[in-house]
């Protein structure tokens, strides 16, 4: 995995960065997503730190205007965007300001200022799960959903300790609700109904923070893993 290895989505839309991260003892894949919107700029979801070959390669798809961080834990890699992109506009939660005193919050994620700012990403927050306080994407133009740590799920290309993480967690080759979160749902009626805002988008695919893609399964895949945790959609 090198730091400029931008992998496409959606042809002239969407493309995808993994990064290797370090969680617990297991080294994960973690995505950084980056939308091409309808004015050409560019979104950085879950931004990871620029290296000069990945803002090279973000300079030839578009001005950078958003870094988005979508919970409370995904903003490791936000200090050092929005210092190499001074003209993004940084989005975050409060909770992840308490988390990281480093991030100059723009726009709070859930004031509803970002939405009317960018009309075609539908804000889908997670209720329920403060742990994370998560906002899922709903992108119409390519009917891309693009979640953070909703699920999670091991497979043949990751390090050797997340495979063996994930054989004990019940995450290798399928998508679970990551373990740090499970004993931490703290309203699941309320996530239930999340849920189902998210179930009901004509989504073609699910982008998640360390997994593969989800392509056209993910409906109930996403369903079948909140379902393990007591989460009826
Ligand atoms: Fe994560």
């Amino acid at each position: 995995m090198t730091e400029s290895a931008l992998t496409t989505v959606v042809s002239d839309r969407i493309w995808c960065l993994e990064r290797p991260v370090w969680f617990s003892g297991a080294r994960l894949r973690a995505r950084t997503t980056v939308l091409r919107l309808d004015d050409g700029s560019l979104l950085l979801h879950t931004p990871a730190p620029p290296s000069d070959a990945l803002a090279d390669a973000l300079s030839k798809l578009g001005p950078v205007r958003w870094l988005v961080v979508p919970n409370c834990w995904h903003h490791l890699g936000a200090p050092a965007a929005a210092a190499r992109f001074p003209e993004a506009r940084l989005v975050a939660p409060a909770s992840a300001l308490r988390r990281n005193g480093a991030l100059k919050v723009d726009l709070d994620l859930h004031d509803g200022q970002f939405a009317k700012l960018v009309p075609e990403l539908d804000a889908l927050p997670l209720a329920g799960v403060p742990f994370w306080d998560e906002t899922v994407f709903y992108h119409r133009p390519t009917q891309t959903l693009l979640g953070a740590d909703i699920v999670c799920s091991a497979g043949a290309n990751d390090h050797f300790t997340w495979r063996l993480g994930a054989r004990i967690y019940g995450c290798y080759g399928r998508v679970r609700v990551p373990p740090d979160a499970r004993k931490k749902l703290s309203d699941k009626g309320a996530a239930a109904r999340s849920l189902r805002a998210m179930l009901e988008r004509p989504a073609e695919r699910l982008v998640i923070g360390h997994g593969d893609i989800i392509e056209a399964s993910w409906r109930d895949e996403l369903a079948q893993a909140w379902r393990l945790e007591g989460v009826e959609t």
